[in-house]
């Protein structure tokens, strides 16, 4: 069984992981990006920190190298490029400097996706496990679809690409307003690239997340605006059903 938690930044997700890992022999959680040297190298272009510290050459598998080969002629951004190039060339990793457009994120969360799911869902799953992904497709959806306002076909175009198809059985979804998430938010520490894009970003993606989970039988939405142990008690009420 493949299950994902969803939601924008502060609605609760590792509330709901706890729960369901506390309820779930043996479940294994992932969590996107990161979870393998190359994706872990997309997490923090993409959230704007410093690189980890990982083996070169990174292991790229079939789909991750066609995405980055994709991305190398479409990015505008040079430093990018040659990041994507010196991965793939296994030479010494440089800085990615400058701004990421809608379309470099869009591509770089998929090709740490495709590569996490070759390498370590998919043997996961044909283990028998279960999985619970803390974030999945419908994070790229609503975030660089519906935030970042690109095309939903181009989006779910290479989504399918770097995914192959594989959707999770039932997907939670923690609703909470974007108001919720800015007082969350200021008990936490700085916020990454992404936290930093302002509130109308935040108020897009929680209208993309609405429309999926209207629009989707296997998403279950949970009032995340309740305290921890009523969002845990609805979490559990429909993992019975499923
Ligand atoms: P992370 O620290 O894992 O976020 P969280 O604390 O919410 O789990 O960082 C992941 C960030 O990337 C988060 O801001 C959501 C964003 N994201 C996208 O924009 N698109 C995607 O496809 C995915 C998987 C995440």
């Amino acid at each position: 069984m493949l299950i994902s938690i969803e939601g924008i930044d502060g609605a609760g997700k590792s509330t709901a992981i706890k729960t369901l890992t506390e309820n779930i022999r043996g479940a294994k959680v992932i969590r996107e990006p990161g979870g393998t040297d190359l994706s872990e190298l997309m997490r923090s272009v993409l959230k704007g920190e410093d690189l980890p510290e990982v083996e070169i050459p990174v292991e790229v598998s079939e789909p991750s190298f066609l995405l980055i080969k994709e991305l190398m002629g479409e990015t505008r951004n040079p430093s990018l490029r040659k990041f994507l190039d010196s991965i793939i060339s296994a030479a010494p990793l440089g800085v990615v400097e400058g701004e990421l457009s809608p379309k470099d994120e869009l591509y770089l969360f998929n090709i740490a996706r495709a590569e996490l799911i070759e390498q370590v869902l998919r043997p996961l799953i044909e283990s028998g496990a279960t999985v619970i992904l803390d974030r999945y497709i419908d994070s790229t959806i609503a975030y660089q679809g519906y935030g970042r306002g690109l095309d939903p076909s181009v989006v779910a175009n290479i989504c399918l690409r770097a995914s192959g198809g594989l959707l999770p059985d039932k997907t939670f979804y923690l609703k909470i307003k974007p108001e919720t998430r800015l007082k969350r938010m200021s008990n936490r520490g700085g916020e990454d690239r992404i936290e930093a894009s302002g509130n109308d970003f935040f108020e897009r993606i929680v209208q993309g997340f609405n429309v999926l989970a209207v629009n989707e039988d296997r998403i279950i939405t949970v009032d995340a605006e309740k305290n921890k142990a009523e969002v845990s008690y609805q979490i559990l009420q429909n993992l019975e059903k499923c």
